[in-house]
């Protein structure tokens, strides 16, 4: 099955694509306090809902980047409906390539939830810096460990100790790069479980309405396996945040 046409299903009701309420996402917004005249990069925009809520705040101009056509489309429809008149762009393209053409320095950059991108944590940390101007901040979304995973939940879900750090780590790495910890958002469970759940909710939806859909028997295949993993490790094992750092 398709990559991106999975994950159009499986977050069709997700307005934000990560682990995070939309009312701490709205926090973060406020704490950045952006001057009108930012520039903003946003790389794995998703459905661009930060970047249109950055500019309808603040009236930044900005950019969004995302692999996937059926995201890409999602935020030009958004932005179209909400704020047609905010400078954004959204480019559908692969991150990393799109990051290693600009000359461009921005006041903001943001990652949430796509660090393989540039190879992990510290990699889009990196990345993310020398794309920022002095002074300007870096916006990183990172899952971390609530406590050492075991064996068997590496094993079912084909990651490593080393895939994530603790929440403490995630902000270390960062201040080895030379940025400033200035903010931190943790999920709670309710946000995991809200970002969980509507996945079983939406393939649910998708097959109850597709029937006939030769991708019906896959989509159930792996949300029962994505749903074993949550319950039986992921829920109490692993946490998500996001990192804000100043770029001195
Ligand atoms: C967990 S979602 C996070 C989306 C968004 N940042 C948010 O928080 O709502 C991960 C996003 O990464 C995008 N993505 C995955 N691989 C990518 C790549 N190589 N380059 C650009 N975007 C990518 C996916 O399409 C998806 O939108």
């Amino acid at each position: 099955m398709d990559k991106w046409k999975y994950f159009d299903i499986t977050h069709k009701h997700h307005i934000i694509c990560n682990p995070m309420s939309e009312e701490k996402i709205d926090r973060l917004c406020q704490l950045l306090n952006l001057p009108k005249s930012a520039q903003v990069l946003d790389v794995a925009c998703g459905k661009g809902e930060l970047l249109i809520r950055l500019a309808e705040l603040y009236d930044v101009s900005g950019i969004g980047v995302d692999i996937s056509p059926y995201f890409i489309r999602d935020s030009r429809e958004k932005h179209q409906a909400r704020d047609p008149n905010a400078t954004l762009e959204f480019v559908e393209m692969e991150g990393a390539e799109y990051v290693s053409k600009i000359s461009a320095s921005f006041d903001l950059t943001m990652c949430l939830g796509a660090s393989w991108i540039f190879e992990g944590h510290r990699g889009t940390l990196r990345k993310l810096k020398e794309v920022t101007k002095s002074g300007g901040l870096v916006v990183v979304g990172e899952p971390f460990w609530l406590k050492e995973p075991s064996e068997e939940y590496l094993k079912a879900d084909e990651m490593t100790r080393d895939s994530f750090g603790f929440h403490s780590d995630n902000v270390r790495f960062g201040e080895e790069e030379g940025l400033t910890c200035i903010y931190t958002i943790a999920s709670n469970l309710d946000d995991w479980d809200n970002y969980e759940t509507l996945q079983w909710n939406a393939v649910n939806e998708y097959i109850r309405n597709n029937p006939d859909d030769e991708n019906n028997a896959y989509l159930v295949e792996k949300m029962e396996q994505s749903k074993e993993m949550y319950l039986r490790w992921g829920r109490d094992t692993l946490n998500w945040a996001i990192y804000v750092f100043r770029k001195n």
